[in-house]
């Protein structure tokens, strides 16, 4: 995501152009100074386009803010009395710890060092800025983002900020898969596999943008009653109404000879891409939903067919396999992104390819083969029914004997750590899968299914990861939720936090008689996490993990999206646990976000 607009090329130009008070005011000689300054001022153009790279980095974190304006750069333009200070800079050599030499500038006493060279140095960030009209330099020590608690942390609200997060966007979501409408991770392997972390992402995501959205727009196309479609009908294919006892309710029933067009709706429909239907496929059957790009009349072909294979493309044609076994499903489709991450495969060198929801239509919906749909709608959003597709995920997928969802990628966490084989589980995926069910549970009005898988999930939590479990303990003392559970332990921070956040959440959602359990394991991943938080303060930063401590070597610092979490997270803490530690350590950890250290002796 980045919206800013210029490029070096407009830069130096421009800024050329722009000096009119050296033009106007003085006149030649002045011009002339400015011709002599030129040499400089293209190093500074250097530093300046380094600058922005460097802030186009920094946009892909996640931190837009203002559009670029270059048009001037007010140093120079400013007032022609600024011109003497300029004459008076020289150019100096820096000499960097005794061991390399840099160009820097002398003004006066005072000495410039550039701001490329500074941001590599320190990694800190920076990016020119325009406020009407006015150019300004904004430095920044870190990149990301905290988010204020406004209240009391809800376990039946949204969870954490993910009402921000958009997981199925992310580069490493191979796909929606069109077998359980949750997204198929390539993180560690590039074929594609559920990863449960991701899956309860997506499943909490969309809970919490259902609780901060506004409410979706709906147009029902097709519910074989009221809503009715004008379908062509091409000779020899035919379309019936039915009633479906066991439903109460009439559906569509179609067959067509497959090598026909088709039954056509023909539609003009733009803005709102989520799709949702009941269907009934028998095999060899399918639903093309055809979008066109508005600029160019491009055609995409979304099909989505009664095949296993989750997802394959050729040229146009984008397949989803919603399985093949003949029963009624219901399908949830956001249309864009079936759209984007098709053509994402297909194009896997420029993986870029984006093309926006406004220049995109639904031009139509063709049956093909034998079947039935029901309630066929587009929608801007479906935000519970995705939901649902997670929270039925987990139920579907869970090991019952263990309580475990096994992530079937290997991961090596770092050298010294040994391999996790296919089938681990993860603290993190098991506390996030715990979230999901809960609020799952609260929301469907206690339907039993959630609460059971929820509380079987605390099963790893009982087992040490050395036998498969998530549980570590630290000294001999201290029990820990791992992430990774690694061989040694790794102590990773924020998964530990989210498991607990997921025991709370069922703590406080689960009727109280079967709460036992999942308090023990709070209560006393609390304590846990109250001796040993100080463990992850390096005085200017976090520690994402303990590895310096399991494997004796240097630290692992958080990148500053991982110290951020660590700061939300005992934000989060702080609203439902009140020793001041939370507060104290998060207050101190922002801190560091803008550069402070702690004291030394
Ligand atoms: C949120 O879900 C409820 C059903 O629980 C639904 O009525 C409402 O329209 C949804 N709102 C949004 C923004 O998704
Ligand atoms: C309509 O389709 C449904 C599901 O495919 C099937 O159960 C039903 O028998 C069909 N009815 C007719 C009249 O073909
Ligand atoms: C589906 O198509 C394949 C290949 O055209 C064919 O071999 C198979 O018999 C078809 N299955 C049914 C149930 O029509
Ligand atoms: C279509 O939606 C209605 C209303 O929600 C529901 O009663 C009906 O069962 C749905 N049709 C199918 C085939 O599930």
């Amino acid at each position: 995501m980045s919206n800013q607009k210029n490029t070096s090329g407009i830069l130096y130009p421009s800024l050329v152009v722009t000096n009119k008070h050296y033009h106007s005011n003085k006149g030649p000689p002045v011009f002339f100074v400015m011709m002599r300054l030129n040499n400089k001022i293209l190093l500074l153009f250097l530093v300046v386009i380094v600058i922005l790279v460097t802030s186009t980095l920094w946009d892909r974190c996640g931190n837009i803010t203002k559009e670029w304006n270059n048009r001037n750069m007010h140093i120079y333009n400013d007032k022609s009395d600024r011109i003497g200070d300029i004459q008076s800079v020289e150019e100096l050599d820096c000499l960097i710890n005794g061991d390399y030499m840099i160009d820097c500038r002398k003004e006066g006493d005072e000495v410039y060092i550039p701001f490329s060279f500074l941001h590599k140095y320190f990694e800190i960030y920076g990016k020119l800025a325009n406020y009407d009209g006015k150019d300004r330099f904004e430095w920044s020590h870190s990149y990301s983002r905290i988010y204020q608690p406004k209240g009391k942390y809800d376990s039946r609200g949204v969870f954490m900020h993910f009402e921000n997060y958009n997981v199925e966007i992310r580069d490493r979501v191979k796909c929606v898969s069109g077998l359980d409408g949750v997204p198929m991770s390539t993180q560690w392997e590039s074929q594609g596999y559920y990863y449960p972390t991701q899956i309860a992402q997506f499943g909490l995501s969309h809970y919490s943008k259902n609780l901060t959205e506004p409410e979706p727009r709906r147009k029902v196309l097709e519910d074989a009653d009221k809503e009715m479609g004008k379908w062509t009908i091409p000779l020899g294919s035919s379309m019936t109404r039915t009633f479906i006892n066991s439903f109460n309710t009439e559906v569509l029933n179609f067959t067509t000879d497959i090598y026909t067009n088709g039954i056509k709706l023909r539609l003009d429909h733009v803005l709102d891409f989520v799709m949702t239907l009941n269907i009934f496929l028998h095999a060899n059957s399918s639903i093309t939903i055809v979008l066109q790009n508005r600029e160019n009349k491009e055609f995409y072909n979304l099909h989505y067919i009664s095949s296993d294979f989750p997802i394959s493309i050729q040229d146009n044609n984008i397949y989803h396999g919603i399985g093949s076994s003949e029963k009624w499903k219901r399908l949830t489709r956001d249309l864009i992104i079936d759209l984007q991450k098709g053509l994402n495969y297909l194009e896997k060198e420029k993986s870029k390819y984006k093309i926006s929801r406004s220049k995109l239509k639904v031009v139509n919906i063709i049956l093909r083969g034998r079947g039935s749909i029901d309630n066929l709608t587009l929608s801007s959003s479906e935000h519970i029914l995705q939901f649902y597709d997670s929270a039925e995920w987990f139920v579907k997928n869970q090991n019952e004997k263990t309580g475990g969802w096994p992530i079937p990628a290997r991961r090596k966490l770092a050298s010294g750590f040994q391999e996790l084989k296919p089938g681990w589980y993860s603290a993190m995926g098991q506390g996030h899968a715990i979230s999901v069910l809960a609020r799952a549970y609260h929301h469907s009005g206690s339907d039993q299914r959630y609460l059971k898988a929820a509380l079987t999930g605390l099963k790893p939590f009982q087992v040490p990861s050395w036998q498969g479990g998530v549980l570590a303990t630290f000294m001999n003392k201290y029990h820990w939720y791992e992430e990774y559970p690694t061989k040694p332990s790794s102590f990773v921070l924020n998964g530990f936090i989210y498991s607990l956040l997921g025991l709370y959440d069922l703590m406080t959602i689960a009727p109280q008689s079967y709460t036992e359990e999942t308090q023990l394991l709070f209560t006393e991943g609390m304590v846990s996490l109250k001796h040993m938080l100080m463990l992850f303060d390096m005085g200017s930063t976090t520690s994402y993990d303990l590895r310096h401590f399991t494997l004796g070597i240097a630290p692992n610092l958080a990148r500053w999206d991982y110290h951020a979490t660590h700061i939300n997270q005992l934000l989060l803490l702080s609203t439902i646990d009140n020793d001041p530690l939370f507060r104290q350590t998060a207050e101190r950890w922002i801190g560091y976000m803008s550069g402070k250290k702690s004291a030394h002796n």
